[in-house]
């Protein structure tokens, strides 16, 4: 109930305090199993500053939505694109949700569907359910990419897109986006890339000469990308990202705001109201970062996922699911269930699906917390 006199600041901030240890913190370097992290300083300040601007009403904000249009641009251009259209918004859920509804309305089919890989990400099942689109799954390879043969024999007259991924949310898999490109193009159907968590990893692993295939606009038939940098971005949440090749895409989800101080506003996201701040923050982030400040992190995220990767090897009890391709390395174990609750209550942040543990090399993650859980895993395995 709200009170009816309100409490101190000094009691309200002091319960929160306490209340709020019950989470668990990135700088803890126990959280070995989510895709996000700390927000950089940089983004913290910017987000301190600029919280009370709205890019749902863009004419009262307009330096903000500058902004975010350079912010896209830049991400567009890493992505190899020339001019970038898309949005900041929430996440890559809604990321995800906005490329399937504009290849919903680009297309003018009765019964919509879309075919994407078995280890695609929730997000479309919420997509389906809401835009009414059949979901039709391709099966994966030994190696966890998707079959493209598979997708192929599915592309019937209702098919209104494909999905690969760069980037799986369980193993970090990069699927061949080259051919999915090719059947796209051939079939005269739009490609989308969820890039949710590699669209911050896979252009400097490249560049730092990891072996990874094309993912981006690079290929004819990607249209439009998710890139979220609430993830390796190391932006605060909320910022996801969606980059299309082309404006009809984004007008096809446009609804008319007339009522907005810009006037001719109109919103292609899901929000209404959303953080100005976020979006500033990626753009800040881009700016103080830079390609090459981005290449560092990703080097060290890289490197200590093989190096992790060499230690499961060795380790009696566990198995690597694969090689890792991006910063994620899962593996698996006999009694994964038990394992997962011991090492749950030993306070560390993982989570055990699809067969396997997934550990995300995330910024905050260092070598001495990986050896920490390397010893407590042991303890575990020993003692099963
Ligand atoms: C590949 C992929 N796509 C989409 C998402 C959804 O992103 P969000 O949680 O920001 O909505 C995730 C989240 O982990 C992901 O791994």
């Amino acid at each position: 109930m709200i009170p009816e006199n309100g409490r101190s600041e000094e009691e309200v901030l002091e319960e929160l305090e306490k209340r709020l240890s019950l989470d668990l913190t990135f700088d803890s370097g126990k959280i070995l199993g989510s895709m996000c992290t700390y927000p950089h300083p940089i983004a913290r300040k910017v987000v301190m500053k600029y919280m009370d601007r709205n890019l749902g009403d863009p004419g009262l904000h307009v330096g903000s939505r500058e902004i975010e249009r350079e912010a896209i641009q830049m991400l567009g251009e890493l992505l190899h694109l020339k001019k970038a259209h898309g949005n900041i918004v929430s996440g890559g859920t809604e990321a995800n949700i906005l490329a399937v509804r504009a290849f919903r309305n680009r297309s003018d089919v009765e019964n919509p569907e879309l075919i994407l890989p078995e280890s695609a990400h929730f997000s479309f099942l919420k997509a389906s359910d809401l835009l009414n689109v059949r979901l039709v799954w391709a099966k994966l390879k030994k190696d966890h990419s998707v079959d493209v043969r598979d997708v192929e024999n599915k592309i019937t007259d209702s098919t209104i897109g494909i999905v690969g991924i760069a980037g799986t949310t369980g193993l970090g898999v990069v699927d061949d986006i080259p051919s999915l490109s090719d059947l796209a193009v051939d079939y005269g159907v739009p490609l989308h890339v969820d890039a949710a968590f590699g669209g911050f990893v896979i252009p400097f692993a490249k560049a730092l000469g990891y072996d990874i295939p094309d993912f981006d606009f690079k290929l004819k038939g990607v249209q439009s990308i998710t890139i979220d940098p609430h993830k390796m971005g190391m932006a605060p949440i909320p910022a996801g990202g969606i980059i299309f090749r082309k404006k009809k895409f984004v007008e096809s989800i446009s609804i008319p705001a007339p009522y907005l101080a810009g006037g001719k506003v109109s919103h292609p996201m899901i929000t209404g109201t959303r953080p100005g701040a976020n979006a500033i923050a990626v753009w800040a982030l881009l700016n103080h970062l830079g390609f090459e400040g981005y290449k560092t992190i990703v080097g060290e995220a890289m490197k200590l996922s093989r190096w992790f990767a060499e230690r499961i090897k060795s380790m009696s009890g566990v198995h690597l699911i694969r090689e890792p391709v991006l910063n994620i390395v899962s593996f698996g174990s006999e009694k994964l269930g038990e394992v997962e609750t011991i090492l749950k209550t030993k306070g560390w942040g993982i989570s055990a699906h699809r067969g396997y543990i997934r550990i995300v090399m995330m910024p905050h993650v260092k070598q001495e917390h990986l050896e920490a859980f390397l010893r407590d895993l042991r303890d575990v395995l020993s003692n099963l």
